[in-house]
């Protein structure tokens, strides 16, 4: 059974693992916005006492942001608990919206967060071109072999 936690400070390495694991480093870069992603508040979740997957995040504004959401062990249901306890995260904090920005080229993301309720708000067309010149290793071909440029915004309102 997956269990979501909240990351304690002794989480630290785990966080940077499965950042690392997944982007090849902490930091980000999203919408313009660099995040050092391992200082985020963060949840993590466990299966058999492992950890399986990361999302952190930032709260503003009456919303909660997913800056990164990662399964080391996919479609087992790790994001979709991750996703849960981060919409029970903004709930308790009294946030009434919950938003990603994800690329063109993560047709897997664009699938899960609609799958899950949450709808397109935004495209930012040559917004990686942008965060590129920030975080030159950020790829020119993405997944599925896609050419990597923009940015998409997805969001659950209300909660
Ligand atoms: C996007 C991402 C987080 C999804 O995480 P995930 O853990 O694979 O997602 P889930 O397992 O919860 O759901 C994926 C699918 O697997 C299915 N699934 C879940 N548990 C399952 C199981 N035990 N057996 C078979 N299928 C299962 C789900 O039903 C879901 O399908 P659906 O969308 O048709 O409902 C993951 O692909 C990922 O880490 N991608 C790389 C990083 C990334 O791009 N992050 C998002 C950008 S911020």
């Amino acid at each position: 059974m997956i269990v979501v936690r909240a990351a304690a400070p002794e989480d630290r390495e785990i966080v940077v693992s499965l950042l690392t694991g997944s982007w090849g480093g902490t930091a980000m870069v999203v919408h313009g916005v660099r995040h050092d992603a391992d200082e985020l508040p963060a949840l993590i979740a466990w299966l058999d006492g492992g950890p399986v997957g990361l999302l952190t995040y930032v709260i503003a504004a009456d919303a909660l942001e997913v800056v990164t959401l990662d399964a080391a062990l996919p479609r087992a249901g790790v994001g979709t608990a991750l996703l849960a306890a981060a919409a029970d995260t903004a709930r308790a904090s009294g946030a009434d919206r919950l938003w990603v920005t994800t690329t063109n080229d993560n047709l897997d993301a664009l699938r899960f967060y609609q799958r899950r309720g949450l709808r397109l708000t935004a495209l930012a067309p040559g917004a990686v071109d942008e965060a590129r010149k920030l975080k030159p290793s950020i790829p020119v071909i993405g997944d599925n072999g896609i050419a990597l440029h923009d940015e998409l915004t997805l969001e659950l309102h209300p909660l």
